[in-house]
């Protein structure tokens, strides 16, 4: 079995920890963390070893395991880094590094190791998005003219994120949060779903902005509103949504020349994926009341329940990493989606009030579909 060891056992660690317990295919090794209390908190939880060093966790883990680098983003490139050294595979919380210089470092040195190298998130080998993978594959909507993305989180500033605790006692972070702010830490939620089916994105043109600084408790916030059109190679078009200040709204919308196939939470592996067809009714242009359900027909994965604000299975992108290094084969969660996903993330979150188009240097061909998701039911 490969061996995966956690480092950084803070509040994500615990939505992990709750999706590999639905059973995986890997050894959990166990955890390090800079903070020995928590890791102490964390451990003695979920009952696992816990490590007084990270060279201890490395060497458990042994060469052609897998880091699960779950620390925080200033931590991402460090850690990244010291896995590949050891020898190791890396799956690295999102984003992969927080410059696109230190992310390509990363990928080099991954490839010149033959290491795979991943990035959270992972959901677009979830049920969800490879449901609308499939839709988009037999056409259901017919040619698609543009894609509405939204993830907007709600007033953010007057949530009392002070009380949120994950379940072995972790506080939200935060600071780091919004010092790293919600385009960094969530586009990639729908970017992956869509370059992992549309494939690579030719140029951004974006803007970004600081609304509500003044009301968060950090001395340097990043953006916290971004709007990105996205230009897709293959001649899609995408309008995508970040902040934390418009009312939650985490939709999907994908309009096609027969109608629009739609989700309502991305942050759901099981949301439920809708084909709305478009027709006229007298005078009337409309999209038809009545949805139709899109599914897939068999069994997909293992799903966890509703954990805060999510219901997804954090454990799928390393357990498409163990199951490809032990089927000798090339991971869905590529490099390549890494590094252009980062690149496309820090265009978007960049691009503040004055940048022009930005064209991309990285590219990623879309995905394969996961096995039980090659035809919808
Ligand atoms: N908070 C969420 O809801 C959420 C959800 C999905 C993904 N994420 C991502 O997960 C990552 C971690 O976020 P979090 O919310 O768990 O943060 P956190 O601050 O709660 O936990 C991070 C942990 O990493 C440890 N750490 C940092 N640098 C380290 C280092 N060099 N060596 C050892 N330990 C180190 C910290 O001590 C801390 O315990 C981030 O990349 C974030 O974007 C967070």
């Amino acid at each position: 079995m490969i061996k995966v060891g956690i480092i950084g056992t803070g509040f994500v660690a615990d939505l992990y920890m709750r999706s590999i317990q639905l059973g995986t295919n890997f050894e959990l090794v166990g955890a390090f963390d800079r903070r020995p209390e928590r890791l102490a908190q964390f451990c003695a939880f979920w009952k696992q070893p816990a490590f007084t060093s990270q060279d201890e966790l490395l060497s458990a883990i042994g060469p052609g395991g897998i880091v699960l680098n779950l620390t925080n983003p200033s931590s991402h490139f460090e850690i990244g880094m010291a896995g590949l050294e050891a020898g190791c595979h890396v799956y690295t919380e999102k984003p992969l590094a927080t410059t696109l210089k230190d992310a390509k470092t990363l990928c080099d040195q991954a490839r010149e190791s033959n290491l795979m190298l991943a990035s959270a998130p992972c959901s677009f080998l979830g049920e969800a998005a490879q449901t609308v993978g499939a839709a988009i594959r037999e056409n259901v909507a017919g040619k698609v003219r543009a894609i509405y993305a939204e993830l907007d989180d709600g007033f953010i500033p007057q949530a009392r994120y002070a009380d949120w605790i994950s379940e072995s006692g972790a506080p939200w972070p935060a600071g780091d949060e919004f010092e790293v702010g919600c385009t960094l830490e969530h586009a990639g939620y729908y970017l992956t779903w869509l370059i992992s089916i549309f494939g690579s994105i030719r140029s951004v043109v974006a803007a970004s902005s600081r609304q509500v600084c003044d009301l968060l408790p950090v001395d340097a916030p990043a953006p916290d509103f971004s709007v990105a059109t996205l230009f897709f190679e293959s001649g899609v078009v995408a309008r995508l949504t970040c902040t934390i200040i418009g009312p939650h709204n985490h939709s999907l919308r994908i309009v096609g020349d027969r109608g629009v196939i739609e989700l309502d939470e991305a942050w759901n592996n099981t949301a439920k994926v809708r084909f709305r067809r478009r027709f006229n009714l007298r005078r009337r242009l409309m999209e038809s009341p009545i949805a139709k359900r899109l599914k897939l027909p068999g069994e997909t994965h293992p799903k966890v329940g509703r954990w805060g604000s999510a219901s997804m299975n954090f454990a799928l992108g390393v357990t498409e990493l163990a199951d490809a290094l032990v089927e000798k084969r090339a991971s869905r969660m590529s490099i390549d989606l890494a590094l252009h996903l980062t690149e496309v993330t820090l265009a978007i979150q960049d691009s503040e009030e004055t940048t022009g188009a930005q064209r991309m240097t990285t590219r990623c061909d879309p995905l394969e579909p996961m096995p039980w998701a090659q035809k919808l039911g």
